[in-house]
């Protein structure tokens, strides 16, 4: 490592969720990424919290892992942003520039001054005609992106990328499965208040939706049909059965088959748009993704492969690094962020 390398602020990818916050940072050298730290810190349960007490957590989570003057890569997902796919017309860039926010206006569910747009064009599909483009969307809300530039301000930090989640699990999978050629995968992120949908063609993002299902479904389940009080259902969730064993596994079975019904939904919506392939592997990652019975049941469901998303798989992950002996799954969305640099799109 150079010695303008040892004083730069180290990246920082940090996913601000509703249960917790957690941050990666990793360093990009000839042989490839090494962690230099990873931690959580839990949103306490209860009343949402405002700004202030969320940015006090992420101040807190950075200085327990040391990362002072980072710089931030961080993520919007759910109401906050929009994506969609476009197939325009082929023509230069310029114009395509000019015709996008028309384009948006269709779609976007809010006055476009109140949206910040940016777009891609994606390598082109084969079921478009000779010389269409391709184009992926994206509206964020400038509320929102404002709310989270100030979050991150006020920790001493520096902003230098604001993502969308969907896009952080995308990078994540594809950094970490470096030698996958699926025609189709779907990632499923569950949360805790909801499950993000990616379909990956060729490796390629291609289509995002978000589910209303996530853990706290789960937690409320237990807690309405079998009485748990929020602790013990929490304790049932996470495998433990002095929450009360008994009568948990059906009633997470319950949650398993409507989340499962939405993803059914949401793969059958994204096939009648186009000529696409079926989806031959299904990754999970998120907190939730472990909950008891969801793998078996997607299995079932859509007979193909399932399988557990590790996000560090090609990170090496030094023994003294703080947070080297964390799971991978929920880490999905840091990690993805973590493997940003200024500059990137
Ligand atoms: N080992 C586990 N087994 C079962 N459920 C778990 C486990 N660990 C975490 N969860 C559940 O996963 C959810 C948290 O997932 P995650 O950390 O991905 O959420 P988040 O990113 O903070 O929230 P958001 O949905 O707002 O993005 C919670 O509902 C929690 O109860
Ligand atoms: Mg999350």
């Amino acid at each position: 490592m150079g010695l303008a390398a040892a004083f730069r602020a180290p990246v920082v990818g940090l996913d601000v969720g509703s249960h917790s916050v957690k941050a990666v940072a990793l360093r990009q050298g000839r042989r490839g990424w090494t962690l230099l730290a990873a931690g959580e810190m839990p949103i306490p349960p209860g009343e949402p919290l405002t700004q202030d007490q969320v940015g006090e957590t992420v101040g807190g989570l950075l200085d327990t892992l040391d990362l002072h003057r980072a710089q931030i890569v961080s993520a919007l997902s759910g109401q906050s942003v929009m994506v969609k796919r476009l197939a325009l017309p082929a023509m230069n860039s310029a114009d395509l520039a000019a015709v996008i926010p028309s384009e948006a206006e269709q779609y976007v569910p809010f006055p476009l001054e109140d949206v910040q747009l940016d777009y891609q064009v994606l390598r082109r599909r084969s079921a478009l005609p000779a010389g269409a483009l391709d184009v992926l969307l994206v509206a964020a809300r400038r509320d929102r992106v404002a709310e989270r530039l100030a979050l991150i301000d006020a920790t001493g930090c520096r902003p230098v990328v604001l993502d969308l989640e969907a896009f952080a699990l995308a990078n994540a999978y594809e950094v970490s499965y470096p030698r996958r050629c699926d025609a189709a995968a779907a990632l499923i992120h569950v949360g805790r208040g909801a499950t993000i949908v990616c379909l990956l063609e060729n490796g390629q993002l291609a289509f995002t939706r978000d589910l209303s299902v996530g853990g706290a479904t789960y937690l409320a389940a237990l807690e309405h049909e079998l009485g748990f009080e929020p602790a013990a259902a929490h304790r049932a969730l996470h495998g433990s059965t002095d929450g009360g064993g008994h009568g948990v596994s059906p009633v997470l079975r319950e949650v398993h088959l409507r989340l499962i019904l939405e993803i059914r939904k949401t793969l059958d919506f994204y096939r009648s748009t186009a000529a696409h392939s079926p989806v031959n592997r299904i990754v999970l990652s998120g907190g939730a993704c472990r909950i008891d019975g969801l793998g078996a049941l997607l299995d079932a469901e859509f007979q193909t492969t399932v399988e557990w998303c590790d996000p560090f798989q090609e990170i090496v992950r030094p023994a003294r690094a703080v947070g080297s002996d964390l799971d991978g799954p929920a880490f999905a969305v840091a990690v993805g962020l973590a493997l940003r640099r200024e500059g990137d799109r």
